[in-house]
Parts: structure tokens; sequence; C-alpha cells
């Protein structure tokens, strides 16, 4: 049983029946109380989202399990209580089912898309590093999370798939980054010669220190405007010790699935 702390403004009912505490990819209250799956096919710059679970206020978290009376006890009453359940067997359909959408069985691939499970702000309250080790196991190729704090939690939590940190990282960061074998994004072109020294400095120089480049395409929050493209490959021919592996960016309205209409 793992317990999370969340933010003291609960959104969520206070208990969540049975019928509804398992989901999958349709709409539903229960969908929003699960852990938001983002896939990116990392081999390639296209990139699928799936809804986001923003029903990020809970102060108690449980992985199957119902509370018991020695949790009821520690339920902090600042605020208004949550309890909320975690389904590990329907966070695995998800998983299944956005495997099966993003590598249709008639497709012809020499390697099948990638998923990268967003984990980030504890797992949108749901306790990021326990649902990224259930997602390991049930076969998450990546995982995301906002800042390296947060990826140490899910290396602590013995999660040894990659993990990306998606917005990027302070000046002086750049070791937490390496020691904790935490993949960086970068998303301004001054962080390259940062990683590369922090890269020529470290111990074990066999290998080259990966990354992956974030390109703002039109959310304006984060990310190698085009501007800066010609920055970044001047910089990026000065760094011998980096890899570029990935490129991704995050869509400018990530919740909409119709297609854009062409003008
Ligand atoms: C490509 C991508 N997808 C998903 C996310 C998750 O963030 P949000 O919940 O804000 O969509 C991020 C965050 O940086 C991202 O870069």
């Amino acid at each position: 049983m793992t317990m999370a702390e969340g933010s003291q403004l609960p959104l969520l009912p206070g208990f969540i029946p049975q019928s509804q505490r398992f989901c999958c990819l349709r709409p539903g209250s229960a969908r929003k109380l699960l852990l938001a799956l983002r896939v990116a096919s990392l081999a390639a710059t296209r990139a699928v989202a799936f809804g986001s679970a923003r029903a990020n206020v809970v102060n108690l978290v449980s992985f199957g399990e119902r509370m018991s009376s020695a949790q009821k006890n520690r339920v902090s009453f600042v605020g208004r209580p949550v309890w909320a359940e975690v389904s590990l067997s329907a966070l695995e359909f998800n998983l299944r089912s956005i495997r099966a959408y993003v590598n249709p069985p008639g497709e012809k691939r020499k390697a099948p898309r990638k998923i990268l499970s967003i984990v980030k702000g504890n797992g949108y309250g749901h306790g990021g590093p326990q649902v990224a080790k259930a997602l390991e196991k049930a076969g998450s190729e990546w995982f995301g999370v906002t800042c390296t704090a947060e990826g140490i939690e899910v290396r602590k939590a013995g999660v040894r798939r990659p993990v990306l940190v998606l917005t990027g990282f302070w000046p002086g960061e750049e070791k937490r980054l390496l020691d904790n074998d935490l993949t960086a994004a970068i998303t301004r072109c001054e962080q390259l010669a940062l990683l590369e020294r922090a890269a020529s400095r470290r111990r074990a120089k066999r290998a080259s220190v990966p990354f992956h480049l974030k390109i703002d395409s039109g959310m304006n929050r984060l990310g190698i405007a085009p501007a800066d493209v010609d920055c970044f490959a001047r910089q990026l021919a000065k760094s011998p010790h980096l890899r570029l592996d990935g490129v991704f960016t995050h869509f400018a309205s990530s919740e909409v699935f119709e297609p854009a209409p062409h003008g």
C-alpha cells in the first residue's frame, strides 16, 4: 500500500464506487481519475497525445486497495479529504489500448512505435513513481516528468527505463540529470553548452550523453523556435559529448482529436 500526499483543493468525489474504478479510452468520470498517457513516437517528430487527466487534486492515492481504518486515521482534514483508488489493471488495459492504437496491425513498420508515459506532477496527482513502476512492468518504454526532482523520485521507485525531463533544466542542474540517468530536454539553445560541459566532466565518458530537442510548434510555452535553429545547430556541432536522440513538441491543442481544417 502506498500513500501519496496531494494538493489541498479536492475536486474528486470522496469515494469512487467499485463500478467506476476501471476505465479505458472512453469519456466518463472514471477516465479522469487515471493517469494521462501521452504517447510519442520517439524515433520521429510525430507525437500522439491522449486525453489529459487533469484531476490532479487528491489527498490520498491508493493502488488497488480500499481504505483501511489505519489509513482513515492518517487523513489530513485541512481542506476536504479525498480518497482515490487507482486501478493497476485499468492502467495496464489503457497501455495496451494505446499500444494497439499507435501500432495498427495493418501498418508496415520496421520497429513498432514506443510509448512514453507522462507521470509528471506526481502522475497528475495519482502517484507518479508508483504508476511509473506499474507501467514499466506492463511494458511502457519511456517516462516523462517535469523536473529532475520528479525524475529522481521515479528512479528511487526502481524504474530503470529512460526518463525524459520534459521542461528542460536550470543552469547548475546538469550534473543531477547525468548522475540520475535522466534524459534532458533541450528547450533553449544555451542549454547545450551547459550540458556539453557536464558531459565532458563525467568520469565514465565511453558513450555520448543522449538528449531530446523540444520544439515550440505553437503552444508558446517552451521549446526552440524556428529562429533558434541556427544557434542550436552551431552549438550542437561543438558538442562532441552529446547525442541528439529524439525530437518532440507539445501540441498547441493537445486535447483536440479531430483533424484540423485545411485553409
Ligand atoms: C510533449 C509533451 N506531452 C505532454 C506533456 C505533459 O504536459 P501537460 O499535462 O501540460 O500537457 C508535456 C510537458 O511538458 C510535453 O512536453
